[in-house]
């Protein structure tokens, strides 16, 4: 794979433990405590009524963070986490074993308290510490993103912020955007988190660009990938602190359906 892609980028300057300190460092009192209250909000409201679920979810670039499954736990059996680093899939390891140097506590407590059942979050980091079944490499750059592995189609998938990370413009994230629609089962759903704007994030001294999509790129591209988009939620903030990321103005949430081959007739 052709390494002047930026995407290269990551497997030499993404440090996992300052992009957690910098992006997922706590809720309360955090000057992003908005923003990431309506992330965790948005996982929270898709998954709270279990009409999305099934036996096997992928969560595509999930970084070393695993909040982007926290609500979707109890609405499967197996979930399969995946990064293009090694660093964030050896994060990801440590924190299964309960050794990351870093607490995900306020994200479990957020998702335990909003469902409202009386669960510790601890119980819950448990239960989804006990349904990873998998920690894959993944580049959607390739035309079979999990290779080497060879896995069956899954029946949900997740992303946070990963195909706008890893494309270097709309055609590419089509492309990758096709990629992921071909792991996932007909009837499977896919549920995207993105951010509306941002075009660059700082982890240390070295910044990353996005790209921009807007709600009318992105619905097309999934509805052109074979989807029905059955929700999209978004939120704009009136001001944000332009600390670790440029442009940043708001975020969204986009549910799609992948339809099935119509029958012949
Ligand atoms: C902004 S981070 C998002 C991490 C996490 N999901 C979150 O929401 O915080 C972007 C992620 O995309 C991954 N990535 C970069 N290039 C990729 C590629 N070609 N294929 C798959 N993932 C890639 C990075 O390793 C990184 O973990």
């Amino acid at each position: 794979m052709d390494d002047r892609h930026h995407t290269a980028d990551y497997k030499q300057h993404f440090s996992p433990l300052l992009y957690l300190q910098s992006f997922y460092s706590g809720i309360e009192g955090n000057p992003m405590q908005d923003f990431l209250t309506t992330k965790m909000q948005f996982w929270h409201e898709v998954f709270v009524d279990g009409k999305i679920k099934g036996r096997r979810l992928l969560d595509i670039g999930t970084g070393p963070s695993v909040h982007s499954v926290i609500s979707a736990s109890p609405h499967c059996d197996e979930i399969y986490l995946t990064d293009f680093t090694p660093k964030n899939r050896a994060a990801l390891k440590q924190w299964l074993q309960g050794d990351l140097q870093h607490s995900f506590e306020s994200f479990f407590r957020f998702v335990v308290n909003s469902e409202g059942k009386g669960e510790s979050w601890d119980e819950r980091e448990n239960q989804l510490r006990g349904k990873v079944s998998g920690i894959l490499h993944i580049d959607l750059r390739q035309a079979d993103p999990l290779a080497p592995n060879i896995m069956p189609t899954f029946d949900v998938i997740t992303s946070s912020l990963c195909l706008e990370a890893a494309a270097e413009d709309i055609t590419e994230y089509e492309n990758m955007a096709g990629r992921v629609a071909a792991l996932l089962k007909e009837d499977g759903h896919v549920i995207l988190y993105g951010n509306i704007g941002e075009k660059l994030y700082t982890v240390g001294d070295h910044s990353f660009p996005l790209i921009r999509v807007k709600e009318d790129q992105v619905k097309s591209v999934w509805v052109k990938c074979g989807f029905s988009i059955t929700e999209w939620k978004q939120k704009v903030y009136p001001e944000f602190p332009d600390t670790a990321v440029t442009g940043l103005k708001g975020s969204f949430m986009l549910v799609a359906k992948k339809l099935g081959k119509p029958e012949h007739t």
